[in-house]
């Protein structure tokens, strides 16, 4: 079973000024999916903490999978993409592609979500957007496609032009 962290990157909700659903969305589909959520955060828009916590989480092999919530806007507090670029060590953009794609089938403002995806060391990062109905609409699209990234990433199963 895959180690599921879950970090939600909001200043209001960092402070306790309002309930983190989002965060709560993504763990309930991570278990409903057969991943374990073993690790929730909620960190202010503060792109040197993320890019730490990410790499900390992925060094320490602390879980397989991290999914961010927020941050990915235009707002100038919104940083998640940029500390996640600074993390990861190699690009798994497919990924935010096919969100994009998802989204844009829902909500024009799809396109507005700056997203990015990337592997460090054994670990997949993936930036969802903010609102706990883009989660579930992005989240649930990836979610088995991601289950089988992270097999041929654990070595538990082989590229897909080798079969
Ligand atoms: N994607 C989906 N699937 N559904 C949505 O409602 N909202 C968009 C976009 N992606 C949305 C979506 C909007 S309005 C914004 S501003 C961006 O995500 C960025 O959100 P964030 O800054 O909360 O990460």
């Amino acid at each position: 079973m895959y180690r599921v962290a879950v970090i939600t990157l909001s200043d209001t909700a960092s402070k306790g000024e309002r309930i983190d659903e989002s965060g709560k969305v993504i763990a309930e589909i991570a278990e409903n999916n057969g991943f374990e959520a073993v690790f929730t955060t909620i960190l202010p828009d503060d792109e040197d903490a993320l890019t730490q916590l990410l790499c900390k989480l992925c060094d320490e092999d602390r879980a397989d999978l991290i999914l961010t919530t927020g941050g990915t806007g235009f707002s100038k507090r919104d940083h998640t993409p940029e500390a996640t670029l600074k993390a990861i060590e190699r690009n798994a953009n497919g990924i935010s592609e096919a969100m994009r794609y998802r989204s844009l089938q829902i909500t024009p403002r799809g396109m507005l979500s700056r997203g990015v995806s990337g592997i460090r060391k054994e670990a997949l990062i993936v930036n969802l957007p903010g609102s706990p109905k883009a989660v579930r609409e992005c989240l649930e699209y990836i979610i088995d496609p991601l289950r089988h990234g992270l097999d041929i990433l654990k070595g538990t199963a082989h590229n897909c032009a080798e079969t």
